[in-house]
């Protein structure tokens, strides 16, 4: 076979190779039953960190959830990429639950708080800069900069909460009585584990307390 492809990639065809016989090896039908179709009862909205794999992480195969990632992992009102994947699992894949999964130590979170310059993925991270604003008193009390950033992740992922809430996505799917759960985890880097920020919502009526509840927890 020729091929333009760097020698690096190489190395992935060859794992690919031996993915997908290995899947077949598990169960003859893997593929055949897959392309049929796609049945995921989960959205995962998470940051584009390479140590953040949705699937490995929840331990759920090919299939099995839906995936949004970006860099911090925002749900910004006017990012027609996240709405339309929210849009498209609530309204088309019908969904029941969606997870927007933040991660300690998250680079986009730590550039904000550092305020360091990076081209043009500043502007992206720019919405964490006003939920550092809006919450600076909770994060003048953290001890150090380490667990500034840790809080600002959490705080990250609550407000991204929030805002998949806000969508007339997902409001529309839940004035007409559409089973949708919208919740808020945390990923540690460095025990593999998610953490439930508690904040976790089956319809706006809620919304506010919960919030402000999971906000001073
Ligand atoms: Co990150």
């Amino acid at each position: 076979m020729t091929t333009d492809l760097p020698k690096e990639l190489h190395v992935l065809f060859e794992n690919n190779k031996q993915w997908a016989e290995q899947m077949l090896e598990n169960n003859p039908n893997y593929f055949s039953r897959l392309v049929k179709q796609q049945t995921p009862k989960y959205l995962w909205i998470g940051c584009s960190d390479s140590r953040v794999p949705a699937n490995q992480i929840i331990g759920l195969d090919p299939g099995e959830v839906f995936v949004h990632r970006n860099v911090a992992n925002q749900v910004i009102h006017s990012d027609m990429n996240c709405l339309s994947v929210i849009q498209f699992a609530v309204d088309v894949l019908k969904v029941e639950h969606i997870i927007v999964c933040g991660h300690y130590g998250c680079g986009g979170v730590k550039a904000v708080l550092e305020e360091s310059k990076n081209g043009l993925v500043d502007n992206w991270v720019n919405y964490i800069h006003d939920t550092k604003y809006h919450h600076r008193e909770i994060l003048s009390q953290c001890e150090d900069f380490d667990s500034r950033v840790d809080r600002l992740c959490e705080l990250n992922v609550i407000e991204q909460v929030t805002n998949v809430c806000n969508t007339s996505v997902v409001r529309d799917a839940w004035e007409r009585g559409q089973k949708l759960s919208v919740n808020g985890l945390v990923y540690g880097l460095h025990d593999g584990k998610l953490r439930d920020l508690n904040i976790s919502l089956t319809s706006r009526e809620n919304l506010e307390q919960k919030y402000q509840k999971a906000i001073s927890s």
